[in-house]
């Protein structure tokens, strides 16, 4: 039953029956049937459907464009060019805060990567949009495209958009380097990687007047609505966006994108209603990516073996306009012991779409050429990856010295490495081979991620029936927020959770923050559990405070709400329902609204990471070198769990990602013409159910009295983390080639 034990405000809630529970996604049946309605199912009558044409180069201008062809096209209605739009308020190339992502809005003819948007048909029709496109013939004038991490201007990265220092500096590591009984240095590459989610970026923007209705995913809505208003000069509460399902984000729709607010422009100029959305191909640009990486690691080690210097140097693009980098080197920041250690980053300015967060940025490009890295330390040193792993364990931050606000690391190493069979680990390579003579391996990676926490807000309503609604604007990309979050509202009311309703999913509620940086289930869960709170709170003031209630004089912190009930503390068998409450009160219903926020002071008194273990076994064809997994074993430790079943999701789906990493994603450009030659679903490759072996997922107790009050640390992004590298590793095991260039290809282990 759910509970929660009132004290004098803000209420402290004692976790009923509803956190903890493996439900099942409350939007699954939904979008299984196909009722549940994305973006693009939008159909508002009048409306047209936009087509974007796209650059073919990917540095230079437009020359020309065959408007006229394009716009006597049946069906077509405009054409919106660099010289025929709306003006916006604002120059969309002006940075107003760092969070905003700068875009090709047809601001001019200037060709800035390949597949940027250079015109908008809008027609009745989806084909005679089309059509209409492909009727504008481009020419351009091409410039030389620069290409990969060795061509353009190299610039040392301002703070990133995740909040770390670019450049950070403990110890000295020269000394550590120098007097390091053993010393390895070795340089990886990740390559340029595509969010790729299932639902196109996609808008359907209806004006009225000076208001604004938009349908589109978003991971973000009062942050994107902010955008919004300021491009086109309205006030927000003119803008409502809507966002309830989106088909996978992975930080692609962390910030609006220029073609979304190409289709807020196209219906600006028609005056009608306008759908837009991308083809998978046009993806490959204009939405983000994560950047290809050159990560340079040094090491050095005692001769116990412990960790003297870590030097982590990574090398990244960014576009030739915006300032994204991928923050690759901060994966050695807090993980392993040591008395030095370096992270620096560049960024090389070259004529690519900017890059963007995507799942895990950073720690997924960096987890994996550290966690290699280790390995081939703990190999110099003739030593077990895991014992070398646990022998520099780090019990403190190692750059700042700060103690983790909770850290079970230990506890997923052995957890981990007792449910793979670890122990039977062959030291040296080529040792094991299966019954068909494929050779075996084994590795392991260590996980990790920061636990984040943003600002939100929520508002809880008890209505006279018993029943409750619990609003935030809050973004479900098919990660559960909509179960987990009901599940802290339930609790936090005290109540079912079919006893809740939910609103979620549109800019007109409370602001829930980001649905990014893993952080969503801690930053709007803990809006929702005071907003709960203060709910019950004033409920147990109108009982309290009235004679006629059995509840009369017990003061709100000798109350405790459970099952749609305030009852005394001191006697269970004296109490009221919320609905006699209001009814006496003569109340249709009563509300509070709650804000969750960082704790400054814990912030700046522990380090605050979530962590896991993962193990992976590799089969590897000795002729062919194909490479598969053929199981993998991770264990998180990442706080309180809201849900078991969502969070077995969340992490799974992180490491068949970092499997993916490690073996199948590349995006591949063209280097004479800048163009991504694989920008389809069919060749950039991803695991499907065949490439996916059996996982087994366990999630280590940890309790985090620091972190937020409801101990969450998240878990969307650190599945990646120690995967990536622990296949890595074993492909190493199984075949003695170490790979540093990722993903492994076949032909490298022959
Ligand atoms: Mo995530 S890459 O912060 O959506």
């Amino acid at each position: 039953m759910p509970e929660i034990s009132l004290t004098s405000a803000p209420a402290h809630i004692r976790h009923g029956s509803n956190i903890g529970q493996p439900l099942t996604r409350r939007d699954g049946i939904s979008k299984v049937k196909g009722q549940a309605a994305y973006a693009a199912d939008h159909h508002p009558s009048r409306m047209l459907f936009a087509v974007i044409a796209v650059s073919s180069i990917a540095r230079g201008r437009v020359a020309a464009l065959d408007v006229a062809a394009a716009r006597s096209h049946k069906g077509v209605v405009d054409v919106m060019t660099s010289q025929h739009k709306p003006e916006l308020a604002i120059d969309p190339d002006i940075k107003t805060n760092p969070f905003v992502f700068r875009m090709e809005v047809l601001q001019s003819d200037e060709i800035r990567y390949a597949n940027q948007p250079i015109a908008v048909v809008i027609a009745e029709t989806l084909e005679a949009a089309t059509e209409g496109a492909a009727l504008l013939a481009p020419r351009y004038e091409a410039l030389s495209p620069r290409v990969g991490l060795d061509a353009g201007e190299t610039f040392a990265p301002p703070v990133v958009g995740v909040g770390n220092p670019a450049q950070v500096q403990h110890g000295d590591i020269d000394a550590g380097l120098a007097s390091a009984a053993k010393r390895i240095e070795a340089t990886y590459e990740t390559p340029p990687q595509y969010h790729n989610a299932m639902e196109p970026h996609a808008i359907v923007a209806s004006w009225d007047g000076d208001t604004l209705s938009i349908d589109t995913p978003s991971q973000a809505m009062v942050m994107a609505r902010a955008r919004v208003a300021e491009l086109f000069g309205l006030a927000p509460e003119k803008i409502l966006i809507r966002s309830p399902f989106l088909g996978g984000g992975f930080g692609s729709k962390g910030f609006l994108t220029g073609p979304q607010i190409l289709g807020v422009m196209a219906a600006k100029l028609v005056g009608r209603p306008v759908k837009l959305v991308l083809r998978r191909e046009q993806m490959y640009g204009p939405v983000g990516h994560r950047a290809p990486t050159r990560q340079r690691l040094r090491m050095g080690v005692d001769a116990d073996g412990r960790l003297t210097a870590i030097d982590h140097h990574a090398k990244t693009v960014s576009s030739s306009y915006d300032d994204f980098y991928e923050p690759a080197a901060d994966a050695s920041h807090t993980l392993y012991s040591s008395p030095a250690i370096r992270t620096t980053h560049e960024a090389a300015r070259v004529d690519t779409g900017t890059p963007l967060f995507m799942r895990a940025p950073g720690e997924a490009t960096g987890s994996i050429a550290l966690e290699s890295a280790i390995d081939e330390m703990a190999l110099a040193c003739g030593m077990d990856p895991l014992a070398f792993r646990l022998k520099n364990y780090a019990e403190v931050e190692p750059t700042t010295g700060k103690p983790f606000s909770s850290k079970a690391l230990r506890a997923c190493y052995e957890q981990g490495a007792a449910r793979f069979g670890w122990t039977k680990r062959p030291l040296a390579p080529r040792q094991m081979r299966d019954d068909s003579g494929l050779l075996v391996g084994w590795g392991m990676g260590t996980a990790t991620f920061p636990a984040l926490m943003f600002q939100a807000e929520a508002r809880a309503v008890i209505r006279r029936d018993g029943t409750g609604v619990m609003e935030t604007g809050a973004h479900d990309m098919g990660q559960g927020a909509w179960t987990a979050l009901a599940q802290i509202a339930a609790d936090s009311l005290g109540l079912d959770v079919d006893r809740v309703e939910f609103r979620s999913g549109t800019s007109d509620l409370p602001d829930a923050g980001i649905a990014g940086g893993s952080a969503h289930t801690a930053t709007a869960g803990n809006a929702i559990h005071t907003a709960g709170a203060a709910v019950i709170a004033k409920l147990a003031d109108l009982a309290t405070r009235d004679e006629r209630s059995p509840l009369f004089g017990a003061g709100n912190a000798g109350v405790i709400a459970r099952d749609g009930r305030l009852f005394r503390r001191d006697d269970e068998s004296r109490g009221e329902t919320y609905a006699d409450i209001l009814a006496r009160a003569d109340l249709a219903e009563i509300d509070a609204r709650g804000t969750g926020a960082p704790n400054p002071t814990a912030q700046t008194d522990y380090a605050m990471h979530a962590h896991g273990a993962v193990f992976a076994e590799v089969k590897v064809d000795p002729e062919l070198g194909q490479i598969r997994v053929s199981r993998m074993v991770g264990a998180f430790a990442a706080g309180r769990i809201i849900n078991p079943h969502l969070v077995r999701s969340q992490l799974l789906g992180g490491m068949i990602w970092g499997l993916s990493f490690a073996l199948h994603e590349e995006a591949i450009t063209d280097r004479r013409s800048g163009r991504i030659m694989n920008a389809n679903l069919g060749e950039y490759h991803i695991p499907v159910n065949a490439d996916v072996p059996p996982m087994d997922v366990l999630t280590v107790e940890e309790h985090d009295p620091h972190v937020n009050a409801l101990g969450i640390k998240g878990v969307g992004e650190i599945g990646i983390t120690g995967s990536a590298g622990a296949v890595a590793n074993a492909v190493w095991h199984a075949t003695g080639v170490r790979v540093r260039r990722f993903p492994i290809r076949i032909e490298e282990l022959l």
